[in-house]
């Protein structure tokens, strides 16, 4: 949800302070004014703190690194919206360590939200391309500049075939409601040797829909592991969801279907043309 004007200027204000827990205003609002302010920040989990030590709303879980992300898109989550959960820097440091990125690796992140992924790949040397189906988060990624390509786009629709190469790394945290059908998807747009790595709710582990359970089994058969992230992971983006971290390693000929797995497949249109 857009974040109003008047709510917007008194958060950028240079004497409002947002850091470790908490929001603080430190200047006088007119009534009107600060209601709206108090209604957002509550709507991101925040409470107002009325002691005269505090003064300020606190969140339970540190506040900074997500206002960042929402003041640069000028927007902020609701429930109701696209599970936009920024991947708090100590989650992003784990897919680091697993996806050991040398300079000029090709690397694509699908869901990309404000980058707090592309980013960090990027000074790790690697070459990003981005997609990102909001519009004004794939704004600010072309505004910060760092990846090489961004695509405003449902990733959904996009064919692996468009892209003439596989990425050697796929890093993502996709939406929590979808992230089965995403990962599957961007299993298309890996190369035969890559890896990919994504966050997912710890739902995956458990829930017994067919998909689930097709793809649970497929990841088994591909060696791949999911390792649960700490409790509170997400806690620095809003959210107590339980996650775990997928990484799994493709191979020319194994059970993924990677991008030259589709590359070998007939494609509809030959067969048509031979007919
Ligand atoms: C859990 S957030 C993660 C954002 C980003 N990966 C990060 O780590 O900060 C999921 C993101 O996926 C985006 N998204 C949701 N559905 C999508 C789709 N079908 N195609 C591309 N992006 C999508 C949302 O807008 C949101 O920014």
């Amino acid at each position: 949800m857009e974040i109003p004007s008047g709510v917007y200027d008194v958060l950028t204000d240079p004497r409002t302070v947002i850091a470790d827990d908490r929001v603080q205003i430190p200047f006088e609002l007119d009534r009107a004014r600060y209601e709206q302010v108090n209604k957002i920040l509550k709507e991101i989990g925040g409470r107002w703190d009325g002691r005269k030590t505090v003064r300020a709303h606190v969140f339970p879980f540190p506040v900074q690194e997500f206002m960042r992300a929402c003041l640069a898109t000028r927007e902020f989550p609701t429930r109701y919206e696209q599970g936009w959960y920024p991947t708090p820097t100590r989650v992003v440091d784990e897919m680091l360590a697993h996806a050991g990125i040398r300079e000029g690796m090709s690397v694509l992140e699908p869901s990309a939200g404000t980058g707090s992924i592309v980013g960090p790949a990027v000074e790790c040397g690697g070459v990003v391309d981005c997609v990102e189906i909001d519009e004004r988060r794939a704004r600010v990624l072309r505004e910060q500049g760092t990846a090489r390509r961004v695509v405003h786009a449902d990733f959904l629709d996009l064919d692996p075939l468009d892209c003439p190469n596989g990425y050697r790394r796929v890093l993502m945290n996709p939406p929590f409601s979808a992230a089965v059908q995403h990962v599957k998807h961007a299993m298309g747009f890996l190369h035969d040797d890559g890896t990919l790595i994504a966050v997912l709710p710890e739902s995956g582990m458990w829930h017994s829909d067919r998909a689930t359970v097709e793809f649970r089994e497929l990841i088994a058969l591909a060696e791949g592991t999911f390792a649960p992230l700490p409790d509170e992971s997400f806690a620095p983006s809003g959210t107590s969801v339980r996650t775990v971290l997928l990484v799994v390693d493709a191979e020319a000929g194994g059970p993924l279907p990677t991008h030259g797995w589709h590359q070998a497949q007939p494609r509809q249109l030959d067969l048509f043309a031979l007919a």
